[in-house]
């Protein structure tokens, strides 16, 4: 055990600090940074379908689902296809309006959620595409698929999804952009410096973890806490949401994430000098906005910790607390921005006494409906 364990207390810390090396596999040998091109060897041969169809459905659960939040995102705006990003469950029991055309993503971390399949399934059936971004080799998403790409994070042992979840981002990242240059819906100087931003990441994904030991004093600060808020704009959001699931998996502290303007529509009523707000506040077009959702919450007494860029000298003046990360394109940053927050969790998490690897009642897998 402590072997597989490689050293760390918990696989969960393990696989926390395993993701420099995981991205880097999940990139290896598709980015080429220096002449920037991208190669996904599952997806080339259906590339010219991929980049006809008319609209992409996204499936998935859990973490996973939030992924396929963030790929709405990017794919929106560099291929210019309109997404929508459903919830397995959900679209298998609805009448869902599938056309011929349509291109299904399907996101599993396992390849073996029984709602994901069944989900896919029906929509292959109605002569949607199936792409799959899976991480085990040969299971049943990976094998009912007809394109995808693996995210090759290797075995994840922990219950709560980490190292898949920017397994998931990267793989996604790289099919979006070779789809969104394919398409000429960015052009070939935008393409290319996503490349070099992407191939940044491993190493910005480093010196995020060099914080280990202050987020693990600030989680000091959250771990008696009973509720939890967090925020985030844009590319952001999803990262919030994960944020909040994370807490609420492994210290079972309730955590709620929000996109920060639709705070003011309900989550404000409940903020006072006892609600830790948590926001992801990394520079993009919205900076400005989210401090001042910031400035909403310090006015109400709220404890406010933010996930911040180097050389933003304006939050921390705001901020009880904050976490400083490297600076990326707004399109990268979620992949980096995630990983404080799964440090903070963890850190709570121990602090509360917590099982972190096997949170109770959860599943790794939920192949029972
Ligand atoms: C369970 C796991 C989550 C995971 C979700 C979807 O709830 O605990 O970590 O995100 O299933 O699993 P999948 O394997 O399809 O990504």
């Amino acid at each position: 055990d402590t072997i597989e364990k490689g050293g760390y207390d918990h696989f969960m810390l393990k696989e926390i600090f395993e993701q420099p090396k995981t991205i880097l596999d999940c990139l290896r040998g598709r980015l080429n940074a220096e002449k920037g091109t991208i190669q996904v060897s599952g997806i080339e041969n259906y590339l010219e379908e991929i980049s006809r169809a008319n609209r992409i459905i996204i499936i998935a659960c859990g973490t996973s689902w939030h992924a396929g939040l963030v790929a709405e995102y990017i794919i929106e705006e560099t291929c210019r296809i309109p997404v929508e990003v459903e919830y397995a469950s959900e679209f298998r029991y609805r009448n869902p309006i599938v056309h011929n055309g349509d291109m299904i993503i399907a996101i599993s971390q396992s390849g073996e959620t029984a709602d994901t399949i069944v989900a896919i399934e029906k929509a292959k059936e109605q002569g949607a595409i199936i792409m799959g971004i899976v991480n085990v080799v040969g299971s049943s998403i990976s094998r009912i698929s007809q394109t995808g790409a693996y995210t090759h994070s290797g075995p994840e042992i922990g219950v709560a999804s980490t190292k898949a979840f920017t397994g998931q981002l990267a793989a996604l990242m790289l099919v979006a952009f070779k789809i969104a240059r394919h398409r000429q819906t960015i052009t070939e100087e935008r393409f290319k410096e996503l490349c070099s931003e992407l191939a940044l990441v491993p190493g910005k994904v480093e010196k995020i973890l060099e914080q280990n030991e202050s987020i693990k004093k600030i989680a000091e600060s959250l771990k008696d806490s009973s509720d939890a808020l967090f925020l985030g704009r844009g590319y952001n959001f999803p990262i919030a949401l994960e944020g909040a699931l994370k807490l609420k998996e492994i210290s079972y502290i309730h955590a709620e994430g929000y996109p920060a303007a639709e705070m003011k529509h309900g989550p404000i009523a409940l903020v006072d000098e006892n609600l830790p707000v948590i926001f992801v506040a990394t520079k993009d077009v919205y900076h400005e906005k989210i401090v001042s959702n910031m400035q909403e919450i310090k006015a109400r007494k709220g404890q406010v910790i933010a996930v911040i860029n180097e050389g933003d000298l304006v939050t921390p003046a705001i901020a009880d607390s904050v976490i400083t990360i490297p600076e990326a394109d707004e399109i990268i940053a979620p992949i980096l921005n995630v990983i404080p927050l799964q440090l903070l969790s963890y850190h709570i998490g121990i602090a509360r006494g917590c099982n972190v690897d096997m949170p109770r009642n959860l599943a790794k897998s939920v192949t029972v409906e």
